[in-house]
This record gives structure tokens, C-alpha cells and sequence, in this order.
């Protein structure tokens, strides 16, 4: 572990992997998180029909791996989250569908205890222009502990279903992967009490964070772009105004 220790409460400005190994070992209650998907093509990341893309339609650049550094970040991530994790503590993070089953096997190749595939289905998907495959209206996310998990705060037969419907209205900012920050906060609610450290190593538009502090819980993490981390630092002070980004991130 390098350079000064991270405050609680704070998001900063570094790189998700980079953070992560400034936490100390055992020492987070619980991860949520939503790293990139891998699913933007490159053209997708600045260009369109030869024109260059607007700054908020030109986030694919984030998400943009060769397949091969995609597996090796995706093993970093799910190595230091379960360092940094405590005994029993709860990892949430969504995954591309593509994905799950490397996801999977590399978190129990690590040590995870796999509990449960959550599936966040979407009322309002977009629509098919091309029309030429079946719409994508659902994403998954992974839910694994540490072990033996610590807590499950069972909230209610209803609410403790492994299938959640949202609508896109959910949205607070212009983050191009804003998660319902309802969803967050169920998944707060269950794996965590109040005080407890909540981790979100891929911040965007500071939806954890926000949930963590209408939880009273505490909360760290880390985004690269500036404006996404402007959005969530707004967001975290009380503006939910969808302003639009003006710096290319
Ligand atoms: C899928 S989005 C997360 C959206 C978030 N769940 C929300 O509700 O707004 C992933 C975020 O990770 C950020 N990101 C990508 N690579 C990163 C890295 N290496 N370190 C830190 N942040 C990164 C992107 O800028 C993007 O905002």
C-alpha cells in the first residue's frame, strides 16, 4: 500500500485499480459496483458516420478493451475487491452478460462465495432500429461474499426477489449507465448497516455514493472523468440538475 490514506466520504479522481490498492486488506463492509462492459466498438468512441460524436454520446471510450486487457482488468478488480473486503462482506457488480461466466469462475477461482444472479429488468428498453434481433432489456448483476456472508438484512418477500423491474425515468443525470438508485439502495440496505464502509471503485454519476449517504452509511470511491465526477459531486451536494457535460472527458 502507497501514498496517503484515503478519506471516507470522498470520491477521487484516480484510477479504479490504482485506488483500490491504497485500501487496506479486510477493511471495506461492502462493494457495489458497475465497471465497464467492454461493449462500445471503437468507432462508437468518437465518431459517427465520420463525424466526431458530442461528448456525451462519445462515452464508449471508457468501455473500450482489447478482449485480453479486458480479462486482465477484470481479474484485478476482482482481486482487490476481495482483499479490501472484510470476512462476510458483500460484493455487488454488475457484469456484461458476455461475461458472466468468466466473471464467475475467476471470482470462486479467487476465493468468492457465489450467491445469486440479480437481474435488473428494464420496463422501457430501447427500440430495435435494425430489428433484426431480439431488444436488450434486461442487465445482471453478480452478488458474492467473502465467505460466509456476515449479514443479509431481509427487507421483504417482494423486495427480496433476484428479478427487478426499473424504469429508464429513474435517470438523475446525463451518465450515459446511470443505475436506479432505488436498486443501490436495496443492495445497501441488505448487506450493510449503518456506519458501514461502502465501496464503489467505478463512481460515473456518484449513484452509490448518493445511496450510501441516504443509508448513513459511509462511502469511497473513484472515477477517472472529470465531468462524471463533477456530475457526482453535484449530485452528493443536493443539484440533480441533467446538465450537460462541456469538456470532452
Ligand atoms: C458503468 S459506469 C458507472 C455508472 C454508475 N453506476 C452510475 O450509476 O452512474 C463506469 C464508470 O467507470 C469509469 N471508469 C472507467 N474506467 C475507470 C478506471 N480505470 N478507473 C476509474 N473509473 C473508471 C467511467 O468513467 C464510468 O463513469
Amino acid at each position: 500500500m502507497t501514498g496517503k490514506t484515503l478519506l471516507p466520504n470522498r470520491i477521487y479522481r484516480m484510477d479504479a485499480i490504482k485506488g483500490l490498492k491504497r485500501i487496506e486488506d479486510d477493511s471495506v463492509d461492502l462493494i457495489v459496483t458497475d465497471p465497464p462492459y467492454n461493449i462500445a466498438s471503437a468507432d462508437r468512441t468518437t465518431m459517427k458516420n465520420g463525424k466526431p460524436l458530442s461528448t456525451m454520446k462519445a462515452w464508449g471510450h471508457w468501455d473500450c478493451f482489447h478482449p485480453f486487457d479486458y480479462d486482465v482488468f477484470l481479474m484485478q478488480v476482482i482481486s482487490e475487491c476481495y482483499r479490501i473486503l472484510k470476512p462476510g462482506g458483500a460484493l455487488y457488480i454488475f457484469t456484461a452478460r458476455e461475461q458472466n461466466g468468466f466473471f464467475i469462475r475467476q471470482a470462486m477461482a479467487r476465493g468468492f462465495t457465489y450467491r445469486n444472479q440479480l437481474a435488473m429488468v428494464k420496463k422501457n428498453p430501447l427500440p430495435s432500429f435494425a430489428k433484426s434481433n431480439y431488444r436488450s432489456a434486461f442487465e445482471l448483476c453478480m452478488y458474492l461474499t467473502k465467505g460466509k456472508p456476515e449479514l443479509f438484512n431481509f427487507v421483504s418477500q417482494a423486495e427480496c426477489k433476484n428479478v427487478f423491474h426499473y424504469a429508464n425515468t429513474h435517470r438523475k443525470t446525463q451518465h450515459p449507465t446511470e443505475k436506479p438508485l432505488e436498486l443501490i439502495k436495496l443492495f445497501i440496505q441488505v448487506s450493510s448497516n449503518n456506519g458501514d464502509l461502502v465501496v464503489d471503485p467505478f463512481m460515473g454519476s456518484g449513484t452509490t455514493a448518493m445511496a450510501a449517504k441516504e443509508l448513513e452509511r459511509r462511502y469511497l470511491g473513484f472515477e477517472l472523468e472529470h465531468d462524471y465526477l463533477a456530475m457526482a459531486r453535484r449530485r452528493l451536494k443536493g443539484g440533480t440538475r441533467k446538465t450537460a457535460t462541456r469538456r470532452a472527458a
